[in-house]
């Protein structure tokens, strides 16, 4: 086999309750993520270095070098198997560039499966989870695909049940939001407001609108603690979400550390109407549609 491509969804965040700042600079989280049909492909080619290509949307914003976290998966699962294994990889990006929608991890997690398979490693995907965790945050539930809670830095995953469908419309903006950047600036509003910082918790109505597909439920019970953060940061995202309510969205928050945000319809057609509505109100560089829960990723 000389070449391996794998298809990997973006997420949206339906609940992110950052708890206390932890003296390793992480918080600990209760993360409900939800994997969106919005899809990076990463084709992995035999080859006797580490190379990387990225291609499509905002491609130049993306390194191309060591920092590429899809390549620090690949050297990492080298490192795991113990030989000096190389690829080339080429990403096709779709998923918004820091763009809160984990596309950076969505990438690493693809190089994982992809070389994984490249290689004939045939590792169970236990321990790709492992490799992905010292990876970042976000990349345990790029592998993992579906709706699911994340606990710890959002690390510790259980998978949940979900009824049907929901559709979506996200607004995506210009230029990204560092995500350290974000949780700095939530840490230092809280303290500027001397706001008591709570063990965060699941959100039972949350995972009963989920269970039970009801996405009226779903819509108000949705909620973002770096939602402010993200806005006090990126003052235009406070017109762009109203614009959303506005429009008739059942929810709108901020996707993870922004600064795309996420809308919730009622159906795939009031999808469509949503989208046109925000095109027209002109307070988005793009506005997409898509569909979740969708599955982690998968060898095409
Ligand atoms: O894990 P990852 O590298 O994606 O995290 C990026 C940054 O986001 C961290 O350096 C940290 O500042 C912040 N973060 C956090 N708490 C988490 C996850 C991320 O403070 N649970």
């Amino acid at each position: 086999m000389n070449s391996v491509t794998v298809r990997v969804p973006a997420k949206v965040n339906l609940q992110l309750a950052v708890g206390p700042l932890r003296d390793d600079g992480y918080h600990d989280l209760v993360n409900v993520f939800h994997a969106v049909s919005i899809f990076d492909e990463v084709t992995a080619t035999a080859e006797t270095g580490m190379s990387v290509r990225v291609e499509g949307e905002s491609a130049d914003q993306v390194p191309e070098d060591g920092d590429n976290l899809a390549i620090r998966a690949a050297l990492a699962l080298a490192g795991h198997a113990g030989r000096p294994y190389g690829v080339n990889l080429l990403i096709r990006k779709s998923i918004p560039v820091a763009g809160g929608m984990a596309g950076g991890s969505a990438d690493a997690a693809a190089a994982l499966v992809a070389c994984n398979e490249l290689w004939g490693l045939g590792l169970p995907r236990e321990d790709l989870m492992e490799i992905a965790a010292d990876l970042g945050s976000d990349v345990p539930f790029a592998l993992l695909g579906g709706t699911a809670v994340g606990t710890g830095r959002g690390e510790r995953l259980t998978s949940l049940d979900v009824a049907g469908t929901f559709h979506w419309v996200f607004a995506l903006a210009d230029g990204g939001l560092s995500t350290a950047a974000v949780y700095a600036e939530c840490d230092r509003l809280r303290q500027a407001s001397g706001e008591l910082v709570a063990w965060p918790q699941a959100a039972e109505a949350l995972l009963a609108a989920l269970r039970e597909g009801d996405a009226e439920a779903l819509g108000v019970q949705l909620g973002n603690d770096l939602q402010s953060a993200a806005v006090a940061l990126r003052g235009s995202l406070a017109r762009t979400l109203d614009a959303g309510r506005e429009q008739g969205a059942l929810g709108s928050l901020v996707s993870g550390s922004g600064p795309t945000c996420a809308f919730l319809a009622r159906s795939a057609a009031h999808a469509g109407e949503l989208a046109a509505c925000l095109k027209d109100a002109g307070v988005a560089r793009d506005v997409i549609t898509a569909h979740g829960p969708v599955p982690g990723p998968v060898v095409v």
